[in-house]
């Protein structure tokens, strides 16, 4: 039913696309408003690449679904070693099918371990801001026809300070930079909370220091980042936690298996747990701003919604 659904919804996109491309006023779009509310949309994100959070993203969106919280885990990131290829799972499609309008996005999702759903990495397709503005109506409607409610989706971004990685931190809510403690990864952590703070007007930033060799050194990476931070920018950083540096970690990447499902009492799922625990025992800000309404306002822009 759902399946049919976004079928017709594509067949008459495409056609509304081929009329678009024609001239943008020939046809005057319908409400292409997002009708979920209330998912919390949190970006994992570092300044350097390689520290870990690909590896932090699926084990805390797997960590998450144990708590109960229906959790997807969006890859947005073109590199290498990417959700899907870490846990294991494969994936024929990805959100370039969806924006060409050859499967909807339902079908596009693959089930993770642990009852996470995953949107794989839309490597092949133009970089997000590129889209057209067919590819991003399709895209609305895509969403429109995602009707099973999430808590979270957690987003795997890529490294560094490029426009798509900009983007998916623009438009999150919830920014968790990751940084481990080599000086050049905490230079880098820096220099991007600079420019999401400067250019984008990102205010709030939890701080996860991972491979942290014990408690007290992660604590001191965050003190020196958050001198930083309000020296030079006036801006507080928070501490979410530490994720220890663990063998285990590695093991389970071998496996193309999440640690957390592994390995459920090593020390990285331990602390792992504990970030998990904290995020989702937060009670949400009543805004709209962490809905999935304003994640793909930001990523689509509000002037398709309005023509
Ligand atoms: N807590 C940890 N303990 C030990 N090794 C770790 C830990 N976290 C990550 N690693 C190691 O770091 C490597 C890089 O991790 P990951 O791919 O998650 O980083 P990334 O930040 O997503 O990288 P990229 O910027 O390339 O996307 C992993 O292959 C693993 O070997
Ligand atoms: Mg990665």
């Amino acid at each position: 039913m759902i399946a049919d659904q976004a079928s017709t919804l594509r067949a008459l996109r495409k056609k509304e696309q081929n009329l678009v491309t024609g001239s943008d006023s020939l046809i005057k779009p319908r409400d292409y408003s997002i009708r979920q509310q209330g998912i919390r949309v949190i970006s994992v994100t570092s300044g350097k690449g390689g520290v870990g959070k690909t590896n932090i993203a699926a084990n805390l969106a797997y960590l998450l679904s144990r708590l109960n919280k229906k959790t997807l885990v969006l890859d947005a990131d073109v590199g290498l070693a990417n959700i899907d290829v870490i846990l294991g799972i494969n994936s024929q499609y990805n959100l370039y099918h969806v924006l060409k309008g050859e499967k909807s996005l339902s079908e596009t999702l693959i089930n993770g371990p642990g009852g996470i759903k995953v949107l794989p990495s839309a490597s092949g397709i133009p970089e997000m801001t590129d889209l057209s503005r067919g590819e991003k109506l399709t895209l609305i409607d895509e969403l429109n026809t995602l009707n099973e409610a999430l808590d979270f989706m957690i987003i795997d971004t890529g490294a560094g300070i490029s426009s798509n990685v900009m983007y998916f931190n623009m438009a999150a809510k919830e920014i968790i930079v990751v940084t481990s403690p080599e000086p050049t990864a905490l230079t880098d952590a820096y220099a991007l909370i600079k420019v999401l703070y400067q250019r984008h007007a990102k205010k709030r930033f939890r701080l996860l220091v991972n491979m942290a060799r014990n408690p007290s050194e992660a604590k001191e990476i965050y003190e020196r980042l958050s001198q930083a931070t309000g020296h030079f920018l006036n801006l507080t950083i928070e501490y979410l936690g530490y994720v220890l540096l663990d063998e285990k970690v590695k093991d389970a990447i071998r496996q193309q298996k999440a640690f957390a499902e592994v390995y459920p009492n090593c020390s990285a799922t331990k602390c792992l747990a504990k970030i998990a625990d904290k995020l989702s025992s937060e009670t949400q800000e009543e805004d709209e701003s962490g809905s999935i309404n304003f994640f793909w306002d930001s990523i689509i822009g509000k002037d398709c919604r309005q023509k």
